[in-house]
């Protein structure tokens, strides 16, 4: 075992726990993916519809659990969910087979299948085996059923993994422009995603790798920038250690939370104030950090103290809150308290970058703010989502090894790009 791996357990035991970066080993066996941020200025702004459909559809999850006999009909999704196309893609290129297929797939904590064939056809090559496996995900923005087969998917140079599981999708829904999912949150969300092999979980490509010896700890870092440009490259996803470059400070490592259904996700607990006064936004509570996700959603409530503490309105046309130019130059910080540590998220971390209002369907001199409506109260288990727009700040770790999720500053924290 690394030291990294050593210091997270003994200091998991003690709960929250920060470490100090030097600890940190070297980044000999670290395997990084970049990944680009895209978004689709010709789609519907439908930002908020998008979000708010994949938060209900990952909370009401485990409602559903348990009670699929048969394979459901493709036609037929359980949950109905608006079909739009994303307007906001994270995405990185992926290689499966020999010779290899090029797929644009989603990076996405808050699922854990692999998927693809929604734009570029899947080509059965020398390595791929048939399982005989029908495998379905549904996303609220989405969904997706086809067949399984287990393949070669190459994530990095130096980086393929044998044998992984892979959806090809027959039917898939709301993902114009991508080609599926690298499904990279906690195994136990493929549970029953599989028909009739519904017995056990599927394991990742995290998993994979792994027990493949090809990464040295079950860990993934995600390093991802602020961005005011259409489309741009400036993530990175480091498999099996975290990329010490790329964060500044220490590292504050928080236990997956107990709370159900959070704590079935990335799930963390936090507790979120507005301003030097410290108004209170969200009480301790349990939610999710999700890169499916692009904005930061809040609970009923909880948007309602911001607004307050705001002024923000609700803008009709967008479907965000905004604020007025006076309004923003008054604007304070938000604080997110995760675990012993106090994450600042500044005035200009809240909002979207004015450069592209116009390609979210707004107008060039409005403020339009990155935090928005949950849809659904707090005190549910599922009380925020901390999607990109929020991670862009911080330096991100899911140790899936130790149930931990670990965030550190960097130098694009504070930054006022936006
Ligand atoms: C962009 O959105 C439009 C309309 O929603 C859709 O037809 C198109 O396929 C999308 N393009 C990409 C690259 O996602
Ligand atoms: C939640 O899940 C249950 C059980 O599968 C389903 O009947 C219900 O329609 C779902 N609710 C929402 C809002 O998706
Ligand atoms: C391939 O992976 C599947 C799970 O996806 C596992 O059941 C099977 O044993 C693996 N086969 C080999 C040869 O490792």
């Amino acid at each position: 075992m690394t030291s990294l791996a050593l210091c997270a357990v003994v200091l998991a035991l003690a709960g929250d726990s920060v470490i100090a970066k030097p600890v940190q080993r070297a980044t000999s066996s670290h395997i990084s993916l970049p990944f680009a941020r895209r978004m689709n200025t010709t789609g519907i702004p439908n930002l908020l519809a998008v979000d708010q459909a994949r938060a209900k559809a990952l909370k009401n999850r485990s409602s559903s659990k348990g009670t699929k006999t048969s394979a459901r009909s493709p036609l037929a999704p359980a949950i109905n969910v608006p079909a739009d196309n994303q307007v906001v893609d994270y995405v990185a290129t992926v290689l499966v087979g020999n010779p290899p297929t090029e797929f644009f797939l989603l990076i996405d904590t808050g699922s854990s299948n692999t998927w693809v064939g929604a734009t570029t056809p899947f080509t059965v090559t020398s390595t791929t085996v048939d399982t005989g496996n029908e495998v379905e995900v549904i996303y609220g923005s989405g969904f997706f059923f086809g067949e399984e087969v287990t393949d070669q998917v190459q994530l990095a140079n130096g980086l393929t993994i044998t044998n992984q599981s892979i959806g090809v999708a027959e039917l898939a829904f709301g993902f114009d422009g991508v080609d599926g999912i690298l499904g990279i949150g906690p195994v136990d969300l493929t549970v029953d995603t599989l028909f009739p092999d519904d017995t056990d979980t599927v394991p990742t490509v995290i998993d994979n790798a792994f027990a493949q010896g090809l990464i040295d700890e079950r860990l993934i870092g995600i390093s991802f920038e602020p961005t005011d440009t259409i489309e741009a490259l400036n993530g990175e996803l480091t498999f099996g250690g975290i990329n010490t470059n790329k964060f500044t400070g220490e590292m504050t490592f928080v236990p997956i939370t107990s709370t159900a259904p959070a704590s079935e996700f990335v799930g963390i607990d936090q507790t979120v104030t507005y301003g030097a006064a410290g108004t209170p936004i969200l009480a301790t509570t349990a939610g999710i950090t999700d890169t499916g996700t692009t904005l930061l959603l809040l609970a009923t409530d909880a948007i309602e103290a911001y607004q307050t503490a705001t002024g923000a309105v609700l803008d009709d046309t967008v479907g965000l809150l905004r604020l007025t130019p006076d309004q923003f130059a008054s604007l304070e910080s938000l604080f997110f308290q995760i675990g012993d540590t106090t994450f600042e998220f500044t005035p200009n971390a809240q909002i979207f970058p004015r450069a592209l209002n116009t390609a979210i369907g707004g107008t060039d001199d409005f403020v339009y703010l990155i935090a928005a409506d949950l849809g659904s109260p707090s005190g549910e288990g599922f009380d925020f989502v901390d999607g990109m727009t929020f991670l862009e700040r911080f330096y991100y770790v899911f140790d899936s090894a130790n149930s931990q999720v670990g965030f550190a500053t960097t130098e694009f924290t504070d930054s006022t790009i936006n």
